[in-house]
């Protein structure tokens, strides 16, 4: 038997437990001020190498379906979307971060798909996404660390 102050102790620790694994894995709530997410996904620091895999990847982020990026070996690089080369000249890491969880939010007909928005708030989800974001909030941060080394 644990008493009521010692369990809302325990209740009130939890969070700090749980939220950097939560953060690891799955939809981490953020907040947009303007057209960007000032703060890191769960305060996460990105991994630019890790981004730029992930960036190539087309079980990941497959970016290049749609853009160029400085990507050699890769083969296919796509024109749907602006090429990215040089876009930390133009955008802050805040305004990448929003572009990248979701660009619909400034662009609501955009073929963007959102690689971090609130899964429960998604229709048309393919089995492999259901339930979880696209990127988690790691992958999602390392993606805006890549980015954000192309001056
Ligand atoms: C299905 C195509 C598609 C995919 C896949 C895609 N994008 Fe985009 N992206 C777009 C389009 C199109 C735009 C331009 C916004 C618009 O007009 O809808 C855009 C805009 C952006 C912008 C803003 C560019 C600017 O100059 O304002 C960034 C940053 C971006 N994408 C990053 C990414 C990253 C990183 C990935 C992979 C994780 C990715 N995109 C995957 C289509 C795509």
């Amino acid at each position: 038997m644990v008493c009521r102050y010692c369990q809302r102790i325990i209740i009130s620790l939890l969070p700090l437990v749980v939220s950097p694994l939560a953060a690891a894995e799955g939809f981490v709530p953020w907040q947009a001020v303007g057209d960007s997410i000032p703060q890191p996904l769960g305060g996460l620091t990105g991994d630019a190498s890790r981004g730029r895999e992930i960036a190539r990847r087309k079980d990941l982020g497959n970016c290049l379906a749609c853009h160029r990026l400085p990507i050699p070996e890769a083969g296919f690089q796509g024109t749907v979307g602006p090429p990215l080369d040089g876009i930390a000249s133009r955008l802050n890491a805040g305004q990448i971060r929003l572009r990248v969880a979701d660009e619909s939010r400034r662009i609501p007909t955009t073929v963007m798909p959102p690689f971090h928005k609130d899964p429960t708030t998604l229709n048309q989800v393919a089995d492999d996404y259901y339930g979880k974001p696209v990127l988690n909030a790691q992958q999602l941060e390392d993606v805006v660390a890549y980015l954000m080394t192309l001056q």
